[in-house]
């Protein structure tokens, strides 16, 4: 299983979801991947938030290495799932798709915790609150983890 995280600027939201996946892959030996990616290129080539950065290194994840990057099209190629953060970023990767197939990629993450109330992450960067954006995330992804292993 492929897994793409997707938030606005790659910065906050979906570099905390690629890491708790990962670490979930890690610790589980799954035969997955994850990566992330954001809608805008606003902060391409940046590291995640000092903020994210921080809270997930509290639950002992390492998230510094990773980088922003935009949301392109070859995406649906190269992934089996797209999950967004909320439903922003979700009209904005199905923009890009052009079949049926990249359309059922896309999911929101949240609905993995609470099935079919279409839930959004809340955008932390100028609200804050990152440990509870934290803790909804990583609940989505155990889910998430237990649904398609
Ligand atoms: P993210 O948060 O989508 O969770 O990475 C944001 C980061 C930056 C901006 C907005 C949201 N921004 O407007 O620069």
């Amino acid at each position: 299983m492929k897994v793409l995280m997707v938030c606005l600027g790659n910065i906050c939201r979906s570099p905390m979801a690629h890491g708790v996946l990962q670490k979930e892959i890690d610790n589980q030996s799954l035969n997955w991947s994850v990566d992330s990616s954001g809608t805008s290129s606003f902060h391409s080539g940046d590291l995640p938030d000092s903020r994210s950065i921080d809270v997930a290194r509290k639950n002992g994840i390492d998230i510094s290495k990773q980088r922003s990057r935009l949301f392109v099209k070859s995406d649906f190629n190269d992934f089996d799932l797209i999950l967004a953060m909320d439903s922003s970023n979700y009209q904005n990767i199905l923009k890009l798709a052009t079949s049926d197939e990249d359309r059922n990629k896309v999911k929101l993450l949240l609905n993995y915790a609470y099935p079919g109330e279409n839930r959004a992450v809340p955008d932390p960067y100028y609200e804050g609150g990152f440990q509870s954006v934290y803790n909804m995330i990583e609940t989505a992804v155990f889910k998430l983890v237990e649904t398609h292993k």
